[in-house]
């Protein structure tokens, strides 16, 4: 089947902190099976990573670093498209007529925004409350019909979904309305000193989260001291044995090994057990992301070029969904230069 006849699938990531593990487990490995079955796009979000203040050099060098990080996971540039969303200029302006057709009592109801305004409270700027106008931007540009996202995206999805609908009722069929794309597979991965909450990879706290860039001294380190409990038994219980169960969930996803076996294996050993060989679980399973990591990031021009191929591409089918809704809305098309 050509490409252009499989659904469109997009998704991204904001590039700030540290790419880890959960990232991987919970979006990235989806992403890669999925490049079988569909038109893929995945962008590496920078103009987000703005509504909070960042320092530019690390800024430029961490949204390179994230791309060649796609690669790694087993993104594969000439199946798939990776964008930087600056780009592609057109993410941007289509967000700019989307946020006229955006209520701000729509604005006001995204829990994200409430979440950031309480935790960056000194920087409530506008930018992080259209930010999920510039989401749905991202995702009505390519017109694609999935998009993988994790819980706390979904509201956004429903924004965009609500956008593209008000959009197509008030000028006709321009939009095609995204699906939120809940993969069956994928581990909810928690952070290795809070289990109650998700791994993040904005967390202060380096200890609680295990990036795909972590040594392997870094990851035993971590995982020894990982939150567990002050019980002796290893078994799979989330809500009352919450750190252990993320150990067993992260070497369950890693090593391939059903969470039941897991448990059989461990049955009357001690915690530092389950945490030294879940550390080398780990360690096996990023070494070969970091030696490919280590390959693109080696060539300068390799990295350019997966970036360039991106953006032409992704140029050419953005253009294409912009001049549609600049002439539906009435906006006189500039004549040829
Ligand atoms: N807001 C998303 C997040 O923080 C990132 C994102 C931006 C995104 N644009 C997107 C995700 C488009 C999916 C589709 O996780």
């Amino acid at each position: 089947m050509s490409k252009s006849s499989l659904p469109v699938v997009l998704s991204g990531i904001q590039p700030s902190g540290h790419l880890c593990i959960g990232n991987y487990l919970g979006a990235i490995k989806n992403w890669v099976a999925m490049q079988e079955t569909h038109d893929c796009i995945f962008l590496v979000v920078d103009l987000h990573a703005l509504t909070v203040q960042q320092v530019p050099a690390e800024l430029r060098r961490r949204c390179l670093s994230f791309v060649a990080q796609y690669v790694a996971c087993g993104i594969d540039p000439e199946r798939s498209t990776i964008v930087m969303q600056s780009h592609v200029p057109q993410h941007a302006e289509l967000a700019w007529v989307l946020s006229t057709l955006t209520y701000m009592g729509e604005l006001n109801r995204m829990t994200q925004f409430k979440d950031k305004s309480q935790r960056h409270a000194s920087n409530i700027n506008a930018g992080l409350f259209t930010y999920p106008i510039l989401m749905a931007a991202d995702i009505l540009l390519y017109q694609a019909n999935a998009v993988p996202v994790g819980a706390d995206q979904k509201q956004h999805l429903e924004l965009a979904r609500d956008i593209a609908g008000r959009f197509n009722q008030r000028y006709s069929e321009t939009f095609t309305m995204p699906e939120p794309f809940i993969p069956g597979t994928g581990a909810r991965i928690m952070s290795l000193q809070d289990p109650s909450s998700k791994m993040s990879k904005s967390d202060e706290n380096l200890n609680s989260l295990i990036a795909l860039l972590d040594k392997p001294d870094v990851v035993r380190a971590k995982l020894r001291r990982a939150v567990t409990d002050s019980e002796k038994e290893i078994r799979f219980d989330p809500e009352k044995k919450p750190g252990v169960a993320n150990l067993l969930t992260i070497h369950s996803a890693l090593s391939g090994e059903s969470i039941p076996a897991l448990e059989a294996h461990f049955a009357g050993r001690l915690y530092s057990a389950l945490k030294e060989e879940t550390a080398e679980v780990i360690i096996e399973a990023l070494r070969p992301i970091q030696t490919r990591y280590d390959a693109v990031m080696a060539d300068k021009k390799v990295l350019e070029g997966i970036l360039a191929q991106g953006a032409e591409s992704a140029y050419r089918r953005a253009r294409r969904t912009l001049s549609k809704v600049y002439r539906k809305i009435g906006l006189v098309p500039p004549a040829a230069r």
